[in-house]
C-alpha cells in the first residue's frame, strides 16, 4: 500500500477503507509516514470529509496506536463528562460531585488549559495541597469508593491523535468536523467510560461559532460513540458569553462550590442539572429524566453534593476545609473596575476575548511551559442583556499589578454596549441521542 495513493483516493472524493486508514494511522505513529504526506491527506480530509464508517474507523484506529484504560474493576456503569472547551466552564466541579453523590460512576482523565479557555487540573489545584497524580489501583479505589476520582491524561492515550493534532494545528485543518470528532472521541474511547455525555459549545467562545456546525460536530460524535459500543449523549449549550460570573481558577472553583450549596447562578446550575440528567439515566441510576433530575436537586438541597466534593477533593491531597471557609483559596493583589464607556444594555460578551484577558492577568497559559497564578480572575458586573450605566463596573479584575492594562482593552473590546435590549439565547440548544 502506499500513502500517495491514499492521498489520491481521497483528494477525488473516495470512501477510505479500514486497511487505509489503519495504514496511515500506524504508519504515521510509528514515524514511517512523514509530516507532509500526512498534512497533504488532513487537507484533502478537510475539503472531502469523511462518512460516517470512515470517521468511526479513523477513531477506533486511533484508540488503537496507544494504551487504553480498563475501568472494568469499577462496579457499575462508567460516565464521563466532556466539554468542547468555554470561558467560565466550571460545570465538572459541580456536575462531578452532584451525580457521585447519586451513585454514579465519575471516572474523570482530564488536562490543562492552553490559551483562552482554562483546564479542569488547573482549577483544581487552586485548593491547596490538590492532587491528580495516583497510581491505576488507587483511581479505580477512588471512584469504587467515593464514586469520584479526577486524573490527568497519561502520555499515552491515543498518541496518533496527539501527533495529528500538533500537525493539523499548523497545517489549517483543526476545524474539520470529523478530525474534530475523532480527536475528540479517541481519547474519550481510550480512557475506558462506558457513557460519555458530551457539552458541545456553540457561540462566540466556542470552537463552533455557528450551531449548525455544533449540531454537526454532536451528531457526528454520538454517532461514533454508540457506533463503537458507548453509550453517548451529546448537549448543545450556549456559550455566547461566559458561564456564570467567575472566570479564573480559584474564583471559578468558589463559585461552583456556591451552587453545590445552593445558590442559585441561574446558566450554571441549569447546565449542570441537565448534563447530571444524562449522566445519571446514561448509568441507569434511574428510569427517566424527571426522576434523575428531582434526585439532583434534592442532593443539592440536602447538602448531599456539597458533601461528595469535599470527600473527593479530601481523597486527593486536597485540603477540604478551605471549601467551607473559602477566604483561605488563593486571592490577587488588586481589584481594578473596568468602566461602561457609555450607558446602555450589554448586547453582547465576546467570551473568547474574556477568556484571553484572564490569561493576561496570568490565569491561563499562552504557552505549555507558562505557570498558572491561581489568585487572578475576572468577576463580571454585568452579562448580556444587564443594564449599565456609563462609568459603573462591568467586570471586575482580579490582578497582581494596578493597571492591568492589556487586560483592560480586551474587556472593553469583548463588551458590546447598544441602546435596545437584545433578545435572549437558549442556554440549551439542543440534546442529540
Ligand atoms: N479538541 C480536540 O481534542 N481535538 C480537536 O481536534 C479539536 C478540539
Amino acid at each position: 500500500m502506499r500513502m500517495v495513493d491514499i492521498i489520491e483516493k481521497k483528494r477525488n472524493g473516495g470512501e477510505l477503507t479500514e486497511e487505509e486508514i489503519r495504514f496511515f494511522i500506524e504508519g504515521y505513529t510509528e514515524g514511517t509516514i512523514p509530516d507532509y504526506q500526512v498534512s497533504a491527506l488532513m487537507m484533502a480530509v478537510y475539503f472531502k470529509g469523511m462518512s460516517e464508517k470512515e470517521t468511526s474507523t479513523l477513531t477506533q484506529a486511533m484508540v488503537d496506536s496507544g494504551d487504553t484504560i480498563d475501568l472494568s474493576s469499577i462496579e457499575g456503569m462508567k460516565i464521563d463528562k466532556h466539554s468542547t472547551g468555554g470561558v467560565g466552564d466550571k460545570i465538572s466541579f459541580i456536575v462531578g460531585p452532584l451525580v457521585a453523590s447519586v451513585g454514579v460512576p465519575v471516572a474523570k482523565m482530564s488536562g490543562r488549559g492552553l490559551g483562552h479557555t482554562g483546564g479542569t487540573i488547573d482549577k483544581l489545584e487552586s485548593i491547596p495541597g490538590f492532587h491528580v497524580e495516583m497510581t491505576k489501583e488507587q483511581f479505580v479505589e477512588n471512584v469504587n469508593k467515593h464514586k469520584l476520582a479526577v486524573a490527568g491524561q497519561t502520555g499515552n492515550l491515543a498518541p496518533a491523535d496527539k501527533k495529528l493534532y500538533a500537525l493539523r494545528d499548523v497545517t489549517a485543518t483543526v476545524d474539520s468536523i470529523p478530525l474534530i470528532a475523532g480527536s475528540i472521541m479517541s481519547k474519550k474511547l481510550a480512557s475506558g467510560a462506558d457513557g460519555i455525555v458530551l457539552d458541545v459549545k456553540t457561540g462566540s467562545g466556542a470552537f463552533m461559532k455557528s450551531l449548525e456546525d455544533a449540531q454537526a460536530l454532536a451528531e457526528t460524535m454520538v454517532t461514533i460513540g454508540n457506533r463503537l459500543g458507548r453509550r453517548t449523549t451529546a448537549v448543545i449549550s450556549d456559550m455566547d458569553q461566559p458561564l456564570g460570573f467567575e472566570v479564573g481558577n480559584a474564583n471559578e472553583i468558589k463559585e461552583a462550590v456556591e451552587v453545590l450549596q445552593g445558590k442559585n447562578v441561574a446558566d450554571l446550575r441549569e447546565l449542570s442539572l441537565e448534563l447530571g440528567t444524562h449522566m445519571a439515566v446514561t448509568a441507569g441510576i434511574f428510569e427517566n429524566d424527571q426522576e434523575a433530575r428531582k434526585a439532583l436537586e434534592e442532593s443539592i438541597e440536602s447538602g448531599a453534593a456539597f458533601q461528595a466534593l469535599k470527600t473527593f477533593v479530601d481523597a486527593q491531597g486536597g485540603d477540604a476545609s478551605v471549601l467551607d471557609d473559602m477566604t483561605k483559596l488563593p486571592e490577587a493583589a488588586f481589584d481594578v473596575e473596568v468602566p461602561a464607556l457609555e450607558s446602555g444594555y450589554v448586547s453582547a460578551i465576546d467570551a473568547a476575548a474574556v477568556g484571553t484577558a484572564a490569561m493576561y492577568l496570568g490565569a491561563g497559559r499562552a504557552t505549555k511551559d507558562d505557570t498558572i497564578d491561581h489568585g487572578v480572575g475576572i468577576t463580571l458586573k454585568k452579562k448580556t442583556g444587564d443594564y449599565v450605566e456609563k462609568g459603573e463596573a462591568l467586570v471586575v479584575l482580579h490582578s497582581q499589578s494596578k493597571d492591568a492594562d492589556d487586560s483592560r482593552a480586551k474587556i472593553t473590546e469583548a463588551y458590546s454596549i447598544s441602546p435596545e435590549k437584545p433578545e435572549s439565547r437558549p442556554l440549551i440548544h439542543k440534546v442529540i441521542k
